[in-house]
């Protein structure tokens, strides 16, 4: 595997692979590489011929200065792992490099960014989509790999590659869980053992939610979802600083991301969560219908 850190190293990698009439699979990532993301690579793998991971924290997709301060930075951990799961090529540029000037761009993606993460994190799918242009510019992959928890990211990305035409393929991964049922998330990194054990009855909900939306309406799920949570310290005799402090939890038509007030509403139906846990932010996803 290659470890590029430059613009102009890339470009020459990416001129030659195009030379010799290869395909090309990207897989951006902010690092802190976990099984979720090696499922991307192995899928990338599968299917290209130049497998390419940048791994970039990207500062414009960060409205809070903590979270990005805080997120977890693990190159050569990362550059290990990805040699491992044969990535060809690691991308592993500065921000200068990244953005040797200040970003003006602003995108705008209508009624997908009104909703869940959108209004909760001002000017973040913006960021998200600046820097994927970007790698998409850099490395002109046929594929691209993201993985579902960020559920609303592939929708948002979708609707870039319509806004600038671009032939790509958007490849959506399934979420890989610990055996607990935690959805593996780089930010898992930051909980306690504590916390750790009470996380994955985030999951467990949405298991039981999905069931209860055989026989109940979808307000009710919704509502078992948001209390069950709030309440789970109390009720399991748990530390205050161990409360589940749900952001959202919203039932949403799959394409459309608009909340859904019947289970007739769509034919495919996701809830998506955003939940604090000892001021860890921990999403989720799950499939109703
Ligand atoms: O999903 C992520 O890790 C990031 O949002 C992405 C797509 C790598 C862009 O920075």
């Amino acid at each position: 595997m290659q470890t590029i850190t430059t613009i102009a190293a890339l470009n020459a990698a990416i001129e030659e692979a195009k030379n010799a009439n290869k395909t090309i699979g990207l897989v951006p990532t902010m690092g802190a590489l976990h099984e979720g993301h090696l499922s991307l690579i192995h899928k990338a793998r599968e299917q290209n011929d130049l497998v390419v991971v940048s791994v970039f924290v990207n500062p414009i997709q960060f409205n809070n200065k903590e979270d990005l301060a805080k997120y977890p930075r693990t190159v050569e951990a990362d550059c290990e792992k990805l040699s491992s799961a044969g990535a060809d090529i690691a991308f592993v540029p500065s921000v200068e490099e990244m953005y040797p000037e200040p970003v003006n761009t602003v995108y705008h993606f209508g009624p997908i960014e009104e909703v869940m993460e959108g209004p909760r994190r001002p000017g973040h799918f913006s960021g998200v989509a600046v820097v994927v242009r970007r790698l998409f510019d850099l490395t002109k992959p046929n594929r691209a790999y993201f993985g579902e928890k960020d559920y609303q990211q592939i929708a948002i990305i979708r609707n870039l590659l319509e806004q600038i035409k671009y032939p790509i393929e958007i490849v959506p991964c399934p979420i890989v869980r610990a055996e607990d049922g935690l959805a593996l998330s780089s930010r898992n990194m930051r909980l306690s053992a504590e916390a750790r054990a009470v996380a994955p009855h985030i999951y467990a909900t949405l298991q039981q939610a999905v069931e209860m939306s055989e026989v109940e309406d979808v307000e009710t799920v919704h509502d078992f979802v948001i209390d069950t949570l709030s309440s789970f310290h109390e009720v399991n005799g748990l530390d205050e600083n161990l409360k589940f402090e749900p952001e959202y939890f919203e039932i949403v038509n799959d394409t459309t991301l608009q909340p859904i007030s019947d289970w007739k509403d769509a034919k495919g139906i996701v809830g998506c969560i955003a939940v604090w846990l000892t001021g860890v932010r921990l999403i989720d996803m799950v499939r109703f219908r």
